[in-house]
C-alpha cells in the first residue's frame, strides 16, 4: 500500500519539487560534498542531488529492501549509480569510517526516537563545518490527543527552533510545508490509493484498500489538517 500511495509523490514528506531543490542548493554550497540520507527511503533526495550535482557521493540508509531495491533502479536509470552506496540497516547502526558534508534526515525521525536524538545521530556523522537538512513534523494549532496518538508528538515551529538551538545548532536556512504542499502529500497519497483500488477491482485486496483509503482520508480531514505542519531546516553546529 505503501507503494501505491507514494507512486505520486515520491518525496515521501509533504514538500514539493521546488523547496526540495531550494532545500539542497543550502545543503550543497561546494557541489561536491559527501552526503548521507538516515531514512532514505526510495532515495529521492539522494538521487536529485546527485543528478544536479555531478561530483557529490552520496550514501542511504533504509531498513526496506524494497525503497532501496525502488533506489538502486532508479540510479541505475539516472546513470548515477557509481556514486551511491545503499545500506539497509536500522540508521542507528550505521557507520562509516569518512564523515560526510550533508546529513540528512526527513521524515524518518520516529528511526531515532524523536528530532533531537536524531540530530545526535547526525552530528556523529558530520564532518567539521558540515550541514544537517533535518525534517520533522510541527503542530500549527495545538493538537487534539488522538492528533498526538495517531502521528506521535511534536511542538509549535518557535519551539522546535528553539529546542534545536538549545542543543546547540545553528539553523542557516528553514521551509515551513505550505497547506497547498500539506494538501498535495495527502490527496498524492490517499487518493492514490483509491485510484488503485477503482483501477483494479478483480483484485482481491481491492475493498480493503479501497477502505484504508477513505479512512486515513477521513483521519486526515477530521483529525489533523490545519493541525499538522512540517519542518525542514538547515543546520550548522553552533561551536563544535
Ligand atoms: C516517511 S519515509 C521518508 C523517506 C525519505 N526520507 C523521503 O523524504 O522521501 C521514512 C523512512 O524511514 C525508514 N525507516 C523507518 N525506521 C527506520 C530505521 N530504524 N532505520 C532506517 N530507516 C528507517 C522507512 O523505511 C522509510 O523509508
Amino acid at each position: 500500500m505503501s507503494r501505491i500511495a507514494h507512486a505520486g509523490h515520491p518525496i515521501k514528506s509533504p514538500i514539493d519539487d521546488d523547496s526540495v531543490r531550494r532545500l539542497l542548493e543550502h545543503g550543497l554550497p561546494r557541489g561536491d560534498e559527501r552526503v548521507l540520507d538516515l531514512g532514505c527511503g526510495g532515495g529521492e533526495w539522494l538521487l536529485r542531488a546527485l543528478t544536479t550535482h555531478p561530483k557529490v557521493h552520496a550514501a542511504g540508509v533504509d531498513i526496506s529492501e524494497e525503497a532501496l531495491e525502488q533506489a538502486r533502479q532508479e540510479a541505475d536509470r539516472l546513470g548515477v549509480r557509481d556514486r551511491l552506496e545503499l545500506h539497509q540497516l536500522a540508521a542507528d547502526s550505521f557507520s562509516s569510517p569518512e564523515p560526510f558534508d550533508l546529513v540528512l534526515s526527513v521524515g524518518a525521525a520516529h528511526a531515532f526516537g524523536g528530532l533531537l536524538p536524531t540530530l545526535e545521530a547526525a552530528r556523529k556523522h558530520l564532518a567539521p563545518g558540515g550541514r544537517v537538512l533535518i525534517g520533522d513534523g510541527i503542530w500549527e494549532r495545538p493538537p487534539t490527543p488522538e492528533a498526538v496518538e495517531m502521528l506521535g508528538d511534536f511542538a509549535d515551529l518557535a519551539t522546535t527552533v528553539e529546542q534545536v538551538v538549545a542543543a546547540g545548532w545553528t539553523p542557516v536556512h528553514g521551509h515551513a510545508s505550505t497547506r497547498q504542499e500539506l494538501d498535495d502529500y495527502e490527496w498524492a497519497n490517499w487518493g492514490s490509493l483509491a485510484a488503485w483500488a477503482l483501477d483494479h477491482p478483480a483484485d482481491p485486496d481491492s475493498s480493503e484498500v479501497l477502505e484504508n483509503a477513505a479512512l486515513r482520508r477521513t483521519e486526515w480531514l477530521r483529525g489533523y489538517r490545519g493541525t499538522f505542519g512540517f519542518l525542514c531546516l538547515i543546520l550548522r553546529r553552533t561551536a563544535d
